[in-house]
This record gives C-alpha cells, sequence and structure tokens, in this order.
C-alpha cells in the first residue's frame, strides 16, 4: 500500500464518532470521515449532509453517533454507518458519498482513484483560524 495514501492507525477511528480528513478531487479539497461500525469495519464518506450538501457532519471535532447511525446536526437526519444510507430526516432515502479505503497492517489507506489524500483534519478551506493560505498563493 502506498504511504502517501496513509490516513490512520486503524485504533485511531472512532466507533462513536468520527475522524476527519482531507482529500483532494482536482483542484478542489473535500472533507471526508472515517468511521468504525459495530462490525469492526472502517467506512468513509464525504463529509456532507445529503440535505444541504454544504453542511458537514463533523465540523473538526467528530460527528455525532448514535446506535451506528451518523447524526447530521443542522436538521436531525441519520445515516447508516455502514451503507451512508439517510434512514430519518428531510433526505430519508439519498445516502452519503462514499469514498474508497482499505485497512492492511492495522492502518486505513485511502484507496479511491478519484481521490489523492491531503492529511488529516479539516479541509483549509473551513480553517480560518490557522495562518495558512486559503488558496490564493
Ligand atoms: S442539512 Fe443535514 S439534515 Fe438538513
Amino acid at each position: 500500500m502506498d504511504e502517501d495514501s496513509r490516513i490512520a492507525d486503524v485504533s485511531e477511528v472512532p466507533d462513536d464518532s468520527t475522524l476527519l480528513f482531507t482529500v483532494r478531487d482536482g483542484f478542489d479539497e473535500r472533507e471526508a470521515i472515517l468511521t468504525e461500525t459495530d462490525e469492526g469495519d472502517v467506512t468513509a464518506f464525504e463529509n456532507y449532509c445529503q440535505h444541504w450538501t454544504d453542511v458537514r457532519l463533523d465540523k473538526g471535532s467528530g460527528a455525532t453517533k448514535r446506535d451506528g447511525e451518523l447524526v447530521c446536526g443542522k436538521h436531525g437526519a441519520l445515516f447508516e454507518d455502514d451503507s451512508g444510507c439517510c434512514t430519518y430526516g428531510p433526505c430519508e432515502g439519498a445516502v452519503l458519498q462514499e469514498v474508497d479505503v482499505a485497512v492492511e497492517d492495522g492502518a486505513v489507506y485511502l484507496t479511491d482513484d478519484d481521490y489523492d489524500f491531503v492529511e488529516v483534519g479539516s479541509s483549509k478551506e473551513y480553517d480560518l483560524s490557522s495562518n495558512r493560505s486559503l488558496g490564493f498563493d
């Protein structure tokens, strides 16, 4: 597995919340989240609700999870942590955008051809508290 695509140790992926990371899709950065299911699988989705797709599920400190479902804090939509399917809320039936990952030797790797791994944590587009550039350099 390519070290450049290594996201985190499996032990760092919470089962009661999410681990936020940033990927690059062409010139755009996108955020994604990792979580562990009750079955011990690690799943990943883009970090955007399917109701209002500019609303992030994980705002930097972990998304809320309840009974194996990710909770959108805006209007309370629930998404299954294994399938990403919305089971309740204004976008019921919609599905979170899945991101392909794989586990090898205790680490989680990004394996999705659509994205390049950038870093663990927020996209700099949301990181207004830092001194980093917002993309104008
Ligand atoms: S924006 Fe997520 S439920 Fe409305």
